[in-house]
């Protein structure tokens, strides 16, 4: 017993087995020196001196053989004894990622908004005309509608039909989220989305074919223009620094009238960060809404461009090079 037991200690390919072995030899219930243990008290008594050291030597053998190979497991992996391994040797840090800068953006834009009680809403980035266009008072002949300035899906539905709405569409604005809060929720209405969209424009220090916009929209009884223009420069200040002053430009945009651009002043530059206006009567009643009862206003702001202001970010492609020189300053 003790030489195949010892045997096969030495043996063992891997943790696995050597737990198998040790089992079935030195086993504290079923083991193999457990039953010659028992049969101890059988042995006559002028035989028990040498039979007791006989079982302690066996014993104490087994015992070592199973500390050696653990000891050769625990030390040089599965494949046994590594002489090439050195435990004096500094390990090597595992490499941890973090948080995108863009990620890092949103989370904290959504934290602003949500002390003034905007919650965030999601909506799909793959969407229907209906969604993306129409509701928003954007009708079929509107040059937005473009299949050059919108990624449409090859979709089967979309090449038997010669109307537009089978079709689908990578979101090309997050305000399509207003119109998919709006047809599930009654006013009063407060929300952000920030998300996706897409646009075929060639990448540039300024454009990217992807990128994020934070949607607002206010819905309640009598909102104005001037509420708007406080929420907007509460979040300026909140997001890039007391001394920021917002300014609006007239516009036009389907889904809200008036239109505005939004500008934000910042270290002498106006530059613009986005759109906004009050939410044009045709959306509302696009969703059941009734105009004469509800008011209210809508902003949508580019994330990139906030993100780069705020951490002097001169190309917005940097953000999308995956290059972890760049990211891992973040
Ligand atoms: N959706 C507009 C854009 O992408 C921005 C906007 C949002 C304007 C909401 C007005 C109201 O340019």
């Amino acid at each position: 017993l003790k030489r195949e037991a010892i045997d096969t200690l030495q043996s063992v390919a891997d943790a696995e087995a050597l737990e198998a072995a040790r089992v079935k030899y030195a086993g504290q219930k079923k083991g193999a020196l457990k039953d010659v243990q028992k049969l101890m008290g059988s042995v006559a008594s002028e035989d028990r001196k040498t039979a007791g050291m006989g079982f302690n030597e066996a014993k104490n053998a087994i015992a070592d053989a199973l500390q050696a190979a653990t000891d050769r497991f625990s030390q040089g992996g599965a494949s046994g004894a590594d002489p090439t391994f050195d435990p004096s040797l500094p390990g090597v840090r595992p490499r941890i990622g973090h948080v995108h800068p863009i990620t890092q953006t949103i989370t904290h834009l959504t934290e602003i908004m949500g002390r003034m009680g905007f919650e965030a809403a999601e909506g799909p980035e793959v969407e229907d005309p209906h969604h993306n266009f129409v509701a928003l008072n954007i009708p079929e002949d509107h040059p937005a509608r473009d299949p050059l300035d919108n990624f449409y899906l090859a979709t089967a539905q979309a090449a038997e039909k010669s109307n537009t709405e089978g079709s689908r569409l990578l979101r090309s604005q997050t305000s399509t989220v207003q119109i998919r809060v709006m047809e599930n929720k009654q006013p009063p209405i407060r929300v952000i989305s920030l998300g996706r969209v897409y646009r075929p424009d060639d990448p540039d220090a300024t454009h990217f074919p992807m990128f994020h916009q934070m949607e607002g929209l206010l819905v309640d009884k009598h909102v104005t223009m001037a509420n708007l223009k406080t929420v907007l420069r509460v979040f300026a200040t909140n997001y890039l620094g007391d001394d920021v002053q917002i300014r609006f430009r007239p516009s036009f945009f389907p889904f809200t009238e008036p239109s505005v651009e939004v500008d934000f002043l910042w270290d002498g530059q106006w530059i613009e960060f986005g759109g906004a206006g009050m939410v044009d009567p045709n959306v509302f009643k696009a969703v059941g809404y009734d105009p004469d009862q509800v008011s209210g206003f809508a902003f949508g702001l580019g994330v990139e461009r906030l993100c780069m202001r705020r951490h002097g970010i001169k190309d917005i492609r940097d953000l999308y090079s995956g290059d972890m020189r760049f990211l891992s300053q973040f």
